[in-house]
């Protein structure tokens, strides 16, 4: 990748973190799921695929977070935070040593994704027996999967058929239109296809969109009512 390839999150970044700190407490839910399935991550390798601008990662300790992000715009602020980018660019043109991290993760980052099984065997290969590949999303088949596909075709949040139904700061339309949404099952049935037997599954944002910023949520079991949730698949 030349390093004048725009990137869809090039030219958000600040947008990106804004929007988290705007909405304070559906980054608290999301962050709580995030803690929870990493959870105790001392003396483990990990990789962050897609890392972004680091920003759940400045929540945890990250001295052994490796990270792997096109936008050089994201890439940097995650940097500054302490995730040690290895490649400037796309999963898919990355070589990843084989069996060596204990956990690697996509947080938000398939959902930009068209083709999943060329990526998800890649990360398979480069975890270590064991090992856990854990993808955090917004489902295609949640409330939020469906606002972002509305807001998408109608190229606007701005509309009669939404009114009085979004929220007060919805996630940036140009990025809910360049994501390329999944359902929780797709995802589940590519890693079958590649061999996984071991699942386990967790969810928050269970509210309607409309009221999801008005307090943080629990994390629970599942992955058939949340708009963030996350698939546990063991190697
Ligand atoms: C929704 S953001 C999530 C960022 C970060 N993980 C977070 O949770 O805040 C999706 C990220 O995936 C990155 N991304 C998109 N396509 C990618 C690809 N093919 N390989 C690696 N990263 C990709 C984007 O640049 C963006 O930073």
């Amino acid at each position: 990748m030349g390093k004048e390839t725009r990137q869809k999150f090039d030219g958000y970044a600040a947008q990106y973190d804004e929007w988290f700190m705007k909405n304070e407490h559906l980054f608290t839910s999301e962050l709580r799921l995030f803690k929870e399935v990493l959870g105790d991550i001392t003396g483990k390798k990990l990789l962050s695929v897609g890392c972004g601008s680091g920003l759940f990662e400045s929540y945890i300790d990250c001295t052994h977070v490796e990270g792997i992000e096109p936008s050089g715009d994201m890439g940097k602020i995650a940097e500054k935070r302490g995730v040690n980018i290895i490649k400037y660019g796309l999963i898919e043109e990355v070589d990843l040593p084989d069996n060596t991290y204990d956990i690697i993760y996509f947080n938000g980052s398939s959902s930009y994704m068209e083709d999943l099984t060329p990526v998800y065997a890649k990360s398979l290969r480069a975890l270590k027996e064991g090992g856990r590949l854990i993808l955090l999303d917004v489902p295609k088949e949640s409330a939020f999967g469906f606002m972002y596909l509305l807001g998408k075709s109608l190229n606007t949040y701005d509309h009669e058929y939404l009114k009085d139904a979004m929220p007060e700061l919805p996630y940036p339309l140009a990025l809910a239109a360049s994501g390329v949404w999944h359902t929780t099952e797709e995802k589940i049935n590519v890693l079958k296809a590649l061999g996984i037997e071991k699942f386990s599954f967790r969810q928050t944002l269970i509210k309607n969109p409309l009221y999801t910023n008005e307090e943080p949520e629990e994390v629970s079991e599942g992955y058939k009512s949340g708009g963030y949730v996350a698939i546990i698949a063991e190697k």
